[in-house]
């Protein structure tokens, strides 16, 4: 086995066995029913994973592309694909490729984030650049944004539609990079406003769970209603999704397989420190580059303390019930409730 399987087998394990955890026990509540069934989804996306995506020649170009890839990850936006797909009572099998497709341009901004972000531990593993040099991460982000197209191509639908969800998800890739562009200028300004932050995230993170949730419709051709309304259910779950990122990174430690603390010494203007700020509460590491774990710990009491943290989590809580509402319009069916579960997992997950 190489390294690269290796590290696939053992992260991939973990992750379902966290997903698993507490079926164990006799008797299983709503909530572990509901990670059963997204760790079932999971698997399905792994394997696709493991046969669309294989390491080929040059080697080294490719184990750098599927570093990330096989480590695992919690497969949220490809399963979300997929349970959308089932809450529009459609079949999922011809258009698993758009499921796909959304798991790789997420790992492709995974691993140009990790360079802005200057990152060094993604999914449990070393960065893509931390581990094969910053000009091969580069490749590796680009060689996912293309694979992720031409794996879309392979949806077993009307041509017309095939053209709409690709159109979809390229403006996805451009609001991402506007986000991304947001995210590192945030950085370098005295102050930002809460719409400000809202506009980023929303580009960043929220219209890619958009796209996962709303692609089935668009390849089936569902009507505009339909459309939105999933839209609309991506968005808010992906906003919820984001700022629950912002409170993991000082709050998650070790469980996030990610560096900790990250966002307050890289100095982004994440929705807590934007409340922090607001109260006049100072954080000396903030945006100092570099940090000690005490200092961390400190910063993170402080943010603790004068209710930042709080604030933000309300807010997320706000977003996830507004991503619910979205969802009336459709059938109650069990994936619908399945879509209900995951917008309340959004903001209480702890990794
Ligand atoms: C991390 O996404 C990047 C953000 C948009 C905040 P996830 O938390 O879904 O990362 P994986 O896929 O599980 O590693
Ligand atoms: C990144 O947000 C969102 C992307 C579009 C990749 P973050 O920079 O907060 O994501 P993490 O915390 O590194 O996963
Ligand atoms: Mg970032
Ligand atoms: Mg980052
Ligand atoms: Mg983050």
């Amino acid at each position: 086995m190489d390294a690269v399987q290796g590290v696939k087998q053992m992260s991939e394990m973990s992750e379902m066995d966290r997903m698993n955890q507490s079926d164990e026990s006799s008797g299983m509540s709503e909530s572990d029913e509901f990670k059963k069934e997204i760790a079932a989804k999971a698997g399905i996306i792994e394997k696709a994973i493991r046969e669309y995506l294989p390491v080929k020649e040059p080697e080294g170009l490719y184990k750098a592309t599927r570093h990330l890839l096989y480590a695992g990850g919690k497969r949220l936006r490809p399963a979300l694909t997929l349970i959308s797909c089932e809450a529009i009572g459609r079949d999922w099998k011809p258009i698993l490729p758009a499921a796909l497709a959304v798991e790789v341009i997420h790992t492709f901004t995974l691993v140009h984030d990790d360079i802005m972000d200057r990152d060094e531990m993604r999914r449990g593993v070393k960065t893509v650049h931390a581990e094969f040099g910053e000009p091969v991460a580069i490749l590796a982000g680009d060689t996912l944004f293309a694979e992720a197209f031409e794996i879309l191509a392979g949806c077993n639908v009307e041509a017309e539609n095939a053209v709409k969800a690709s159109k979809l998800l390229a403006d996805v890739c451009v609001k991402i990079c506007e986000g991304q562009y947001l995210d590192m200028s945030f950085e370098d300004r005295e102050s930002v406003k809460e719409e400000e932050y809202l506009e980023m995230v929303q580009k960043k993170t929220a219209t890619l769970l958009a796209a996962s949730s709303t692609l089935p419709a668009v390849l089936y051709g569902e009507g505009e209603e339909v459309v939105k309304a999933l839209w609309d259910y991506g968005i808010n779950c992906g906003i919820a999704f984001q700022i629950q990122d912002d409170i993991l990174d000082l709050v998650g430690k070790e469980k996030i397989g990610k560096d900790w603390g990250s966002d307050i010494v890289e100095g982004k203007k994440t929705l807590i420190m934007l409340r922090a700020m607001e109260m006049g509460v100072e954080i000396d590491i903030y945006g100092k580059g570099k940090a000690s774990l005490e200092e961390i710990e400190k910063a993170v009491k402080r943010l603790e303390d004068c209710g930042a943290i709080e604030y933000a989590k309300s807010k997320a809580l706000q977003f996830a019930e507004r991503a619910k509402e979205s969802l009336k319009v459709l059938p109650e069916t069990h994936a619908r409730k399945l879509m209900e579960q995951l917008a309340d997992y959004i903001v209480t997950r702890e990794h």
